[in-house]
């Protein structure tokens, strides 16, 4: 399955790609974390690394060589990519987990993310998984990845919401862009909510837009601290309110919570 967690800015994307890549390790599940955000860079951090990956743009000789070099031999250029085929130093792991960052924006000048764009839409259309591995794509914040079409080959939307209503908008404009390239499974997650009456009414508002939460994660001074150092907590409410959240996602998928 390929998740992508989706949202607006801030709302706490990078952290509950952590959360569930962690929880699915715990599973069992080989775990592909698919760093698709041009600008922050500190995804590899939170899941418990030193450095970052070499991005697979550098594989296709950057972003000016993107269209002459994607055809050209290399892991970039066959119809299935799988996790195991990835160079050495464009993956990093630990245990089962393991992280690919596609690119970062980097100089003044540089140009627009558009190649990162075409760069996250093919290689996540070419990665074939196995039955026992799940990716997890940490997306830009807002929607122009749907604009770009990098969600094609997308199984299941997470969006991450939080209280304010611009939030709640984005998320809608997310379930129709999702809906309307026909991506199966598409959930919402309350995230930083300070109170049961605040989840309450955020849900209401999650139904009349038509969108099914799988979870709620509660405002977590754990978490806020960790992200002082770049980090998640490896312990506490949120990683325990993250098993369920894991369990709805593999159930309502149709595949099987396995532990
Ligand atoms: N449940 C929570 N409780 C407390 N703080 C949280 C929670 N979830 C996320 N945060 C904090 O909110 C901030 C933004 O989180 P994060 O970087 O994960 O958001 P993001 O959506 O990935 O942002 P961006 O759009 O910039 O990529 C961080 O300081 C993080 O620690
Ligand atoms: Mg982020």
């Amino acid at each position: 399955m390929k998740i992508s967690v989706c949202g607006k800015g801030g709302s706490g994307k990078s952290t509950m790609v952590a959360l569930l890549a962690n929880e699915a390790l715990r599973r069992g599940y080989q775990t592909l974390v698919v760093d698709s955000d041009e600008s922050n860079t500190g995804l590899f951090r939170m899941l418990g690394f030193k450095f970052p990956p070499v991005p697979l743009m550098e594989l296709v000789g950057g972003k000016k060589n993107l269209k002459r070099k994607m055809g050209q031999p290399s892991v970039l250029s066959e119809t299935q990519i799988a996790i195991a085929h990835i160079p050495e130093q464009h993956i990093l792991k630990r245990d089962g987990l393991r992280l690919v960052a596609i690119g970062k924006i980097l100089q003044s000048l540089e140009g627009c993310a558009c190649p990162m764009g075409v760069l996250s839409r093919e290689f996540l259309k070419k990665l074939t998984l196995g039955t026992n591995e799940l990716a997890i794509v940490d997306m830009e914040a807002g929607v122009e990845h749907f604009g770009r079409g990098v969600d094609t080959s997308i199984d299941s939307v997470l969006i991450v919401v939080e209280p304010p209503l611009e939030s709640l908008n984005v998320a809608q404009k997310i379930h129709d862009l999702a809906s309307g390239i026909a991506i199966r499974n598409v959930w919402a997650i309350i995230n930083k909510v300070p109170s049961e009456e605040i989840a309450t009414r955020l849900k209401r508002e999650l139904q009349k837009r038509h969108i099914e939460a799988v979870g709620c994660i509660y405002f977590d001074a754990g978490i806020f601290m960790s992200s002082l150092e770049g980090k998640i907590p490896v312990k506490g409410v949120a990683v325990g309110e993250m098993k369920y959240v894991l369990d709805n996602i593999l159930s309502k998928a149709g595949l099987r919570a396995s532990g």
